[in-house]
């Protein structure tokens, strides 16, 4: 099944109200570079969650990325430092100390906002006067707690796309996604929620691998901006598992399913998450076989046109994108 195209999500159409949930990280770095240099979408904020590296440096990192991008207009809000039950697991060994290692960025334009991030997006969801779209990126442990604290919120919410979990994959445990693994209770939260989910799995993101090739042409753009993702993708790239013939682009994904949904392709699914097994914990269960009762399935995309997602990202990292 082929996603289909949002409505009104044609370049024409008004830009599409957008929550980013982050932890940056390099390919959320890439993910925000995307966003933010497109005319399709109206990021109203970055919320930031601990996850690659600690909150301090996820939302840290946000700061300097909107100093990069030129976007001092885009609030960042500092969410959960740790998740609802687990306790905190980091991955430095893929992103590095600073989680965004292998660039020089500028130092960060001007503080986050002094609203927490779960109160935000309390707010934003409660006052929107269109429905919102979230991107997930992270441990789901913001939008987790927002939803337990205000379950009304899910009326102002549009869609949420999450990089997560695997249907025959993991990448921290044979079975569990990082994201996933980092805070299982919230990933299980959102899935029960009755959200309409679209689910981007390391199934896809495992198809979207950036090469040399691919950095060469990003770093031929010339831009600052472009010369960053060059080089923290070559760090990113450097730090990957040997076995992959490239560095998995996972979170650019959910903003090329927003942008270009056609590029996806995608099936209704019941995914709920394994919380209780010391072996299993973070197991993104996907059943397609049996849809949820009382509640929409969730779009699991499981096949993706790599070679569209470079160019929709070559094309928004050259400040072209729509
Ligand atoms: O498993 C990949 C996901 O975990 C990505 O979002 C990466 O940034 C990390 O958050
Ligand atoms: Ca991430």
């Amino acid at each position: 099944m082929s996603t289909p195209e949002p409505a009104g999500d044609s370049p024409a159409a008004r830009p599409r109200p957008l929550i980013i949930d982050c932890d940056p990280g390099v390919d959320d770095a890439i993910a925000l570079m995307v966003a933010l240099n497109s005319s399709a979408l109206d990021v109203l904020g970055i919320t930031t969650v601990a996850g690659n590296v600690p909150l301090r440096l996820t939302e840290y990192n946000a700061r300097r990325l909107r100093t990069l991008l030129g976007r001092p207009g885009v609030p960042v809000y500092a969410g959960c430092p740790r998740p609802m039950v687990q306790t905190l697991v980091t991955a430095e060994e893929i992103h590095g100390t600073t989680g965004l290692d292998g660039a020089e960025l500028p130092e960060p334009d001007g503080e986050a906002a002094p609203q927490h991030a779960v109160s935000f997006l309390i707010e934003a969801l409660s006052a929107a006067p269109e429905p919102v779209t979230l991107a997930c990126t992270a441990p789901l442990t913001n939008l987790a707690v927002a939803l337990i604290q205000r379950p009304e919120i899910a009326a102002g919410i549009r869609a949420v796309v999450i990089m997560g979990g695997g249907v025959n994959r993991g990448n921290i445990t044979p079975v569990a996604e990082f994201n996933f693994y980092a805070d299982p209770h919230a990933a299980r939260v959102v899935f029960e929620s009755g959200l309409p989910i679209t689910l981007v799995p390391l199934d896809v993101t495992h198809q979207v691998l950036v090469t040399e090739k691919i950095i060469a042409r990003i770093r031929a753009i010339g831009s600052a901006v472009s010369s960053a993702a060059a080089d923290l993708l070559t760090y990113y790239g450097s730090m990957r598992h040997p076995a992959l013939a490239g560095a998995p682009l996972h979170d650019p994904c959910v903003i090329a399913w927003l942008l270009r949904p056609g590029l996806f392709g995608g099936f209704p699914a019941e995914v709920r998450i394994e919380t209780e097994s010391v072996l299993t914990v973070g197991q993104s269960v996907v059943n397609r076989r049996r849809l949820p009762e009382g509640r929409q399935p969730v779009t699991v995309l499981d096949t993706v046109d790599s070679v569209g997602v470079f160019e929709l990202i070559l094309a928004h990292l050259a400040g072209a994108g729509n």
